[in-house]
C-alpha cells in the first residue's frame, strides 16, 4: 500500500478535480505526455484491434490516437466534464463510443481484443484493483492485449503505486507478458491473454 488509504478515490474527487481545471493534467500542451501517448501507440503490436476499452479516458486526447488503430473503442470515464471534450474531440471519429461508468462498480458486458489502462490503476484500492483485473480477464477474449500504462513517480495521496498496479497484473496466470518500457517517469507493459 502506499498510504494509509485503502479507498479509490471517488467519482466526487475527479468532478471536482475537473470543475477546477478541464485539462488538470495538461494533456493537450505537455510535451512529456505527447511522448508517452507516442510511446503507447508505439508499443501497440496489432496492426489492428477489433474492439477496443479504454478505462478512464479523460478528455479523450489517447482515445483520438487509439481510434486510428482500432475498428471500435469504448471510452469511458466517471467524469461527464472530461467526457463531453472527448467527444467533442472525437466527433470526426464514428468508430469511438463514450460511455460514463466507474470501474469496477460497472463494466461492459461486451468482449473485446484489446483493453487499455493508462493512468488509472493507481485510484483503485487494492480490492478493487483485484475486481478490475477480474473483469477485464473476463472480457479479454484469448489473445487479445491488454496495455498498461502509468506514471511511477511516488505520489502519497494515491492508493498504489504504478508500479504496484504493475506487478500485480505481471503476477496474473492468465496473462502473458509480452513487452514493456521503463523510463525515470513511466512505464508501460503489454500483455496477452492466455
Ligand atoms: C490521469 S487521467 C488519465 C487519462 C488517460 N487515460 C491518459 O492516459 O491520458 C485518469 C482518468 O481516469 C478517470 N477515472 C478515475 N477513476 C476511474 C474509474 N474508477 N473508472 C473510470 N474512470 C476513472 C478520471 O476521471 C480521469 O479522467
Amino acid at each position: 500500500m502506499n498510504s494509509s488509504s485503502n479507498q479509490s478515490l471517488t467519482p466526487g474527487f475527479f468532478k471536482a478535480l475537473y470543475q477546477a481545471n478541464p485539462d488538470p493534467w495538461n494533456f493537450k500542451t505537455s510535451a512529456y505526455e505527447a511522448q508517452k501517448y507516442a510511446a503507447t501507440i508505439a508499443a501497440l503490436v496489432k496492426p489492428r484491434y477489433r474492439s477496443a476499452f479504454e478505462i478512464g479516458g479523460s478528455i479523450g486526447i489517447l482515445t483520438e490516437q487509439l481510434a486510428d488503430r482500432c475498428e471500435a473503442i469504448l471510452s469511458i470515464d466517471v467524469s461527464d466534464i472530461a467526457q463531453s471534450q472527448a467527444i467533442q474531440r472525437c466527433q470526426h471519429l464514428p468508430q469511438v463510443r463514450f460511455q460514463l461508468m466507474c470501474v469496477p462498480e460497472a463494466f461492459p458486458s461486451e468482449q473485446f481484443d484489446l483493453v487499455v489502462l493508462s493512468e488509472v490503476g493507481y485510484y483503485w484500492c487494492p480490492q478493487d484493483l483485484s475486481k478490475a483485473q477480474q473483469q477485464i480477464l473476463d472480457h479479454l477474449e484469448p489473445k487479445g492485449h491488454l496495455l498498461l500504462v502509468h506514471w511511477i513517480v511516488d505520489a502519497e495521496v494515491l492508493p498504489l503505486t504504478g508500479d504496484q498496479v504493475h506487478e500485480s497484473f505481471l503476477s496474473l496466470p492468465d496473462l502473458r507478458h509480452l513487452g514493456g518500457d521503463r523510463t525515470e517517469q513511466y512505464r508501460l507493459d503489454l500483455f496477452e491473454r492466455v
